[in-house]
């Protein structure tokens, strides 16, 4: 039996990885969740300690700092968790002969072009959280020979706070919202990103490097809001508005439109 190691497990993404385990039993592999207090994967020693007493085949790395905004004045802390963690993680990974799946973001981009990014463009982060997730890449990359770095954005599920479950929260508060109209991507249902991660496991795939995954349709945060109260019977009045009447801490790229 193979064992699956996958860190991050109170994160949406891992949790709904957790969904497609539970919809498709296998006596094949062995899924171990573990959550920060399980596993905090920025602290070597405990990284180290884990591998040492377990052998690993998979690492679906799904622990990450993923609070854009706060990482501006917590740099530090994202990149502990998002460039250190996985250097500990392919180091251990590559030790052992496992492969490595290591969640990256669109963010990594500049969100200048007008094209969709392909894995082989060049990043160019504009945010503390896209530095990091990108010196993330890098470390997988280099340390380990059997790793899938996975792009993906806009992710959203029924788990957790995000666009999804905050508009959501919003719409059932509030008559009128005003929502950012000028930023482009895809979003992606973190479902959807679980099955395919499942899928490239248990289809033993080596096609190694980056990959990008995200949902089907590019649209702006405004549409994404349109489409999740139509979806769900809300009535609230949706206001398109410019970036420029949404400070954030961290700037976003205008357009990260993923392409594979
Ligand atoms: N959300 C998006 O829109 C988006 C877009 C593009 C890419 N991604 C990437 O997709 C991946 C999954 O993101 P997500 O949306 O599932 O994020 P999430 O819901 O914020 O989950 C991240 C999880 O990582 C855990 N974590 C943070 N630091 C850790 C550490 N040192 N050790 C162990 N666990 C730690 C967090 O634990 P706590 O619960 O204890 O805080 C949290 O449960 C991440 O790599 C993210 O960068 C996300």
């Amino acid at each position: 039996m193979k064992k699956v190691l996958v860190t991050g497990a109170n994160g949406q993404l891992a949790k709904c990885l957790q969904d497609v385990v539970t919809e498709n039993p296998t006596s094949n592999y062995q899924f171990l969740f573990l959550d920060r207090s399980q596993l905090d994967v920025s602290r070597k020693e405990l990284v180290e300690t884990f591998f040492f007493s377990n052998q690993i085949d998979f690492c679906v790395n799904c622990a990450a700092y993923t609070a854009v905004d706060l990482a501006e004045n917590e740099a530090e802390l994202a990149f502990k968790a998002n460039a250190d963690a996985v250097k500990y993680l392919a180091e251990e990974c590559a030790e052992q002969g496992a492969t490595l799946f290591h969640i990256s973001t669109d963010y990594v981009f500049d969100g200048k072009s007008r094209e969709p990014y392909l894995p082989e463009d060049k990043p160019n982060p504009i945010n503390v959280y896209g530095k990091s997730k990108l010196e993330g890449e890098r470390w997988a990359l280099e340390l380990n020979p059997r790793t899938f770095v996975i792009r993906t954005s806009w992710v959203y599920s029924p788990y957790g706070k995000n666009f999804y479950t905050t508009m959501l929260r919003l719409m059932a508060e509030k008559d009128e919202l005003n929502i950012v109209a000028d930023q482009i991507g895809k979003p992606t249902d973190a479902r959807d990103l679980a099955q395919y991660l499942y899928d490239l496991i248990v289809s033993e795939n080596h096609n190694y490097g980056i990959h990008h995954f995200s949902g089907p349709d590019q649209m702006s945060w405004f549409e994404f809001a349109q489409k999740i109260a139509k979806e769900n019977g809300f009535t609230t009045q949706i206001n398109p508005i410019p970036t420029s009447e949404y400070p954030t801490p961290a700037r976003r790229p205008m357009w990260s439109v993923l392409g594979d």
